[in-house]
């Protein structure tokens, strides 16, 4: 009997823990069932090309150095939705066939897909024209994939941003400063009030809850008045202006990404708030570096499920993590879904049981 083949990709933004999926999924379908693993390259793209970009996995080619690198070794993208594919003289295109007919000529049984929310929605929509059978892997820094604790790449990102508020903090008190930091996160903020509560934040600020700059300054004031001449502040990159405009900048290519809102208080701030300023940017070292433990763990529990859904004929899955455990649940119940963080939810109450300022409700 031919031996069953699988393919997978990771597709959307980068992040540390995917290699250590990827080698899992490698690892359970060739140790456990003797399949065949086939890694496509650039996320959907590899099956849109002719010919196929794609590469067999053996055991070697997956070792135990995949725990320890961060990024994907499959390449992955975060645009060229094939639905809409953007065309070289500036139309878009539906590619969306040539997927499945990749899918097909690879001669593949099922796909597991490595995405956040908006991966998981496209590779869905993907696979059900082309009744290609799916299990889907949650990962981004943000966190935001619904029904699911962790996502992979979030932990590493925190452990980032936590290890850049240890670096501020001494700064600041050493210059009587207010410090920003402005963290990644796209519309959640998850990275934020983790980071700020582990970190020691006065101020913490994230899409879901809406402040003022009156909260915040009288927040500053309350810091000086309780004898401490500095003070650290972590904003989500998705935060938007007192006005409610998103802060965002066009990067080469013409996509805008978020960026900018620590900047925009810094500025604001200065108007009422008697301290000097000083804004970090972390940006993309939150996606790189050596994955953190709890990513590799998650990473591993993860792939070894998709493999084992398939084998159990268990498809049109996303394995989740839910109370300490490997779950599954339906894909078209977390498509497109992001999980934000609740305004009224243990971490919001935590951070205000500290005293920290994280806007008004
Ligand atoms: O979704 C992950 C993420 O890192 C967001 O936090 C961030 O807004 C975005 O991707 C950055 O995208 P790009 O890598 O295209 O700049």
């Amino acid at each position: 009997m031919a031996a069953k083949r699988i393919g997978i990709l990771t597709s959307g933004g980068d992040c540390a823990g995917l290699n250590a999926a990827l080698r899992a999924v490698v690892h359970r379908a060739i140790r456990n069932y003797g399949w065949q693993v086939f890694g496509i390259r650039d996320g959907s793209l590899g099956l849109m090309d002719r010919p196929l970009n794609y590469v067999e996995f053996d055991l070697k080619s997956v070792g135990d150095e995949m725990l320890r690198l961060g990024g994907t070794i499959l390449g992955t993208i975060n645009k060229g939705d094939p639905f809409a594919y953007p065309m070289p003289d500036g139309s878009k295109k539906d590619r969306s066939q040539d997927f499945v007919d990749g899918y097909k000529e690879l001669g593949i049984e099922a796909l597991v897909v490595i995405g956040g929310d908006g991966s998981m929605r496209i590779l869905n929509q993907l696979c059900r024209q082309g009744g290609i059978p799916m299990v889907g892997i949650p990962k981004t820094i943000d966190n935001d994939v619904a029904h699911t604790d962790y996502a992979i790449g979030f932990a590493t990102a925190l452990n980032v941003a936590g290890e850049a508020m240890d670096r501020l903090a001494p700064t600041a008190a050493s210059h009587h400063r207010v410090m920003i930091l402005e963290v990644m996160g796209r519309d959640v903020g998850h990275i934020a009030i983790n980071a700020g509560i582990a970190g020691g934040a006065d101020v913490v600020l994230i899409p879901e809850i809406p402040y003022t700059l009156d909260g915040i300054a009288r927040k500053i004031a309350e810091v000086k008045a309780e004898g401490r001449n500095h003070a650290l502040m972590v904003v989500a990159e998705g935060c938007k202006t007192e006005t409610g405009l998103s802060v965002t900048q066009v990067q080469s290519g013409g996509q805008a990404r978020y960026g900018g809102i620590g900047q925009y208080l810094a500025a604001r701030l200065a108007e009422t708030v008697e301290a000097e300023t000083r804004v970090t940017v972390l940006g993309h070292v939150q996606r790189g570096g050596m994955p953190a433990m709890r990513d590799r763990i998650i990473a591993s529990a993860f792939g070894v499920h998709a493999v084992d859904l398939i084998a159990q004929g268990k498809l049109g899955r996303m394995v989740a993590w839910q109370h300490g455990q490997v779950v599954d649940v339906p894909i078209s119940d977390v498509a497109g879904i992001t999980r934000p963080i609740d305004p009224y939810g243990t971490l919001a109450q935590t951070a205000r049981g500290l005293g920290i300022y994280i806007g008004e409700m």
